[in-house]
């Protein structure tokens, strides 16, 4: 089989220069380029598109993530449970809340966090969960929030991957405490850099004014600035009006494109089935997939790799374990589920850019051996 395409695994969306231009060019001359309107505008309809009425903007998903641990209570010395599989913003974020990481393991059918395995680690110290949804497969948040709430524990969901995603028939994003998205180059959705944090407690106001003054030095920005008492430590981690105007455009967009990668995910879960020596994730009748990349588990990895780059299509790993790098070694323990799924992962394009066309070739290359 010939090579007919040069398909990457990730490719940055960018709405039509005739409209993200005159946009940008207004507000990068409008005198207003800090935090404004278009942040506070932005706000709300990202909130729209995840199911939330309460979203904080920051200048990154890491950002939104560590403001995220604060306010949900968060100290020095406490333990929050998270997974080793995913990138290493998720759990550097707990780092700089200044708590300990302890792995919990994970599903080696779909990659994320297993809540048998989050029983198993709660203990006095934990004070929050991590929640993953791994290349946009929603974890099985029902049982995670079953067991948290038994404990009175804060679920925190990192949202990266999962834009666009459902569970149990609502999006991503209206479920849990604190969900946190990233708009970072190659997401679903980019800002060129930002992240989101959509804030559903029953107290949401109280949070709400709380991580507009952690993203702002402590400072709640709406009062005279020589009048106020900066009380708690606050970061320079807010949004401003020209990422905030990228977001807005974007959003008149990005339906299309969150769709496509779901239709691509679930062609390759029906036409991948079936093939010796892969295997596609298997996850909850509940769960609906964003398919940020598409995970296959596949015996001989490296000659699947060469395989599809003969073809002219990318694939990753993406990420390396967490509990690998030393500056979690405090943290590590046995994990035979991640042992398992991380022995055979790896990851294909799915975004918007593959069409039909693509699709199909794919499945061909596939279906021809490696
Ligand atoms: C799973 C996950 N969590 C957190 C982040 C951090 O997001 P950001 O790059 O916007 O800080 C990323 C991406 O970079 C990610 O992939």
């Amino acid at each position: 089989m010939r090579k007919q395409f040069d398909i990457p695994l990730f490719k940055v969306f960018m709405p039509p220069r005739e409209r993200l231009l005159p946009a940008l060019e207004q507000v990068l001359y409008s005198g207003q380029i800090s935090e404004g309107e278009p942040v506070l505008q932005f706000e709300r309809r990202f909130g729209s598109l995840v199911g939330s009425g309460n979203v904080l903007s920051f200048y990154s998903g890491t950002a939104a993530l560590h403001a995220a641990l604060v306010l949900a209570g968060v100290q020095p010395g406490d333990e929050v449970i998270s997974t080793a599989m995913t990138a290493e913003p998720s759990n550097m974020a707990i780092l700089h809340a200044g708590a300990k990481v302890v792995w919990a393991d994970i599903d080696p059918a779909n990659g994320n966090i297993d809540p048998l395995a989050i029983g198993r680690c709660i203990s006095p110290a934990t004070r929050a969960i991590l929640v993953v949804h791994y290349g946009g497969v929603p974890a099985p948040l029902a049982a995670i929030r079953a067991l948290a709430a038994a404990d009175d524990i804060v679920v925190i969901e990192d949202a990266a991957h999962a834009l666009g995603a459902r569970y149990a028939g609502a999006p991503i994003g209206s479920h849990g405490d604190y969900v946190m998205f990233s708009l970072q180059a190659i997401k679903h959705m980019t800002t060129v850099d930002g992240g989101m944090l959509a804030c559903n407690m029953q107290n949401a106001d109280a949070i709400l004014a709380a991580g507009r003054k952690f993203r702002w030095f402590g400072i709640d920005r709406a009062a005279p600035r020589t009048e106020v008492d900066v009380a708690s430590v606050g970061y320079k981690y807010h949004m401003n009006n020209v990422t905030a105007t990228i977001g807005l455009t974007q959003l008149d967009f990005i339906r299309p494109v969150i769709d496509r990668h779901i239709a691509n995910g679930r062609y390759f879960d029906t036409h991948l089935s079936g093939i010796t020596d892969l295997q596609t994730c298997v996850f909850e009748a509940v769960a609906e997939p964003s398919y940020w990349f598409y995970t296959v588990l596949v015996e001989n990895r490296e000659g699947f790799i060469r395989h599809l780059a003969e073809h002219g299509i990318a694939s990753s790993m993406a990420h390396k374990r967490n509990d690998w790098h030393s500056v979690f070694s405090d943290s590590r323990t046995e994990l035979p589920g991640l042992d398992q799924f991380y022995s055979r992962m790896i990851h294909i394009p799915c975004g918007w850019w593959v069409g039909d066309a693509e699709r199909e070739y794919m499945v061909d290359v596939i279906r021809a051996g490696w």
